[in-house]
């Protein structure tokens, strides 16, 4: 047997006042899940209420958020100095969350009038579907939910589920337009927190954005950036000198030659903000990168995929393979977090594709001066879940200042919301404005160009890239060493 002392949230809304944590210290098996941790704390304290049924996975009702995160109780191993709280949803009482509003409103099918039997093609496209178990994890997370009218990921998943079953016979693309089909962020939370590994927003939104997309009912501002890129292979319209206007095809670095990549530089940062990708450039060079530009790349089609507009997704596919194999590239690096996670996860490409993040790290780069400030960072979705990328972020910018961290949320600008449904997309941003102003710091940094446009202009801070950081970073050593010199040339 071995101890354990875990936290647990109790509140019970029909006598307390207000919630409180309590902690216990009881002894169970080793080995065991936090389930049977809380049986143990149940013989102790019979007044702590929290549901279960299977205990083996299969029947949903154990959820709950260990040290923050939705997880199955019954299949989560119970760890010393755990934090066990209730799912993010209405408190019954302590762990008990009311799933009743959530349940209730999932569709169910409504047969056709005559029989039908699903082929074994049909059969195969609602695997991914099935395995739900309704526990409620997604729904908990679910971003969109927090500021609009959203159905949210479980009624998405049901709609996609009951869009492609022959049997049914109601009009499932309209039902979930209604339901905010369009509202979601692709922030992918829903999918890294179900038990089920049911991937929500490529099996589910997206897909039924396409199905939207062959009826004509795309909104019509994704149209116009479909429309944008099939007519000049960007997503945003240039008005400035962009990126690629400015760069060579080849930047050599300062120094000897550490390694050669491409650079994929994607549509925002090349006609929006090509400021932050040139102190990328700087960057690069400095820690002895050669970076080979092609000219003739265009948008990676992520804003295409997240809409449910693929017409020309192939063509734009071709294009950017051809324009880094044939120059013989084995790596290809990016600085958007959009732009990676698509080539990693939707292309099948010849060469190994790195975020910068991750490159840096790798690598190793020289040390920056310390600047004497307090930053935030804001994990992009598409950086963090989109290629799991956490921790290299945090070691660059811990080089250069005070990092402070903030709860993990989406900023709201991804999946076509903030073109498609601004008042969601603004609606996000302002709670993240407002935790970064409960962060006290300085400076915002993020390393995805449509986080740092969105939050930019929703936040009192300066948001800026962590390569423009580590610039910042170089520049104050470069100024500090000049300093020395003049001071001893004067001695
Ligand atoms: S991807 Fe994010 S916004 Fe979309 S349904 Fe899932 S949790 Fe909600
Ligand atoms: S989709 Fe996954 S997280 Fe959501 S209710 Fe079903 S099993 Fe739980
Ligand atoms: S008790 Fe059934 S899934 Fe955990």
């Amino acid at each position: 047997m071995k101890r354990f002392t875990v936290t647990v949230y109790r509140h019970n809304p029909a006598k307390d006042q207000r919630s409180r944590y309590q902690t216990y210290t009881v002894a169970v098996e080793e080995g065991a899940r936090v389930l049977h941790l809380l049986h143990a704390i149940h013989a102790e304290d019979p007044s702590l209420s929290y549901r279960y049924c299977c205990g083996t996975g299969q029947c949903g009702s154990c959820a709950v958020r260990v040290n923050g995160e939705p997880v199955l109780a019954c299949m989560t191993e119970a760890r010393d100095g755990m934090v066990i709280d209730p799912l993010n949803l209405p408190v019954k009482k302590d762990l008990l969350v009311d799933m009743e509003p959530v349940l209730g409103k999932i569709a169910s099918i409504v047969p056709k009038d005559v029989e039908c039997i699903p082929s074994r093609d049909e059969v195969e496209a609602l695997k991914p579907l099935r395995s739900c178990i309704e526990c409620l994890a997604c729904v908990s997370v679910c971003p969109a939910m927090e500021v609009a009218e959203f159905a949210g990921p479980l009624s998405m998943k049901q709609e996609m589920r009951l869009a492609i079953d022959p049997r049914d016979s109601c009009d499932r693309i309209t039902d979930a337009i209604r339901d905010g089909l369009f509202m979601c962020t692709t922030c992918q939370y829903c999918w890294k927190v179900c038990p089920k590994k049911i991937e929500i927003p490529g099996k589910a939104i997206e897909k039924l954005r396409r199905m939207a997309n062959q009826r004509g009912l795309t909104l019509p501002r994704h149209a116009e950036v479909a429309t944008l890129i099939s007519e000049t292979g960007r997503s945003v319209p240039k008005n400035q000198p962009t990126f690629l206007d400015q760069v060579p095809e080849v930047i050599e670095p300062a120094g000897p030659v550490r390694g050669t990549v491409g650079f994929f530089v994607g549509c925002m940062y090349n006609n929006r903000l090509p400021q932050t990708a040139l102190d990328a450039m700087e960057v690069l060079s400095r820690n002895g990168i050669r970076v080979i530009i092609p000219h003739e790349q265009v948008c990676c089609g992520s804003p295409l995929i997240r809409t449910g507009q693929t017409d020309i997704l192939p063509d734009l596919m071709e294009k950017n393979i051809a324009a880094f194999t044939c120059r013989g590239i084995d790596t290809v690096v990016t600085m958007c977090a959009g732009c990676g996670s698509t080539l990693k996860n939707d292309y099948r490409t010849p060469f190994v594709v790195k975020d910068v993040n991750e490159i840096l790290t790798e690598i190793g780069i020289e040390e920056p001066a310390r600047l004497p400030i307090r930053v935030a960072y804001h994990d992009p979705c598409h950086l963090l879940r989109g290629q799991g990328i956490q921790k290299q972020p945090r070691e660059l910018i811990a080089r250069v200042a005070e990092l402070v961290e903030l709860p993990v949320k989406c900023c709201g600008a991804g999946g076509g919301t903030r073109s498609g449904q601004p008042e969601v997309s603004k609606a996000l941003a302002g709670k993240r404005a407002e935790e970064i102003e409960k962060a006290g710091v300085e400076w915002v940094i993020s390393s995805c160009p449509f986080c740092e446009f969105h939050i930019g202009e929703h936040s009192k801070r300066p948001v800026k890239n962590i390569t423009t950081l580590l610039l910042e970073g170089y520049r104050r050593k470069d100024q500090d060493r000049g300093g020395e010199a003049g001071e001893s040339a004067a001695a």
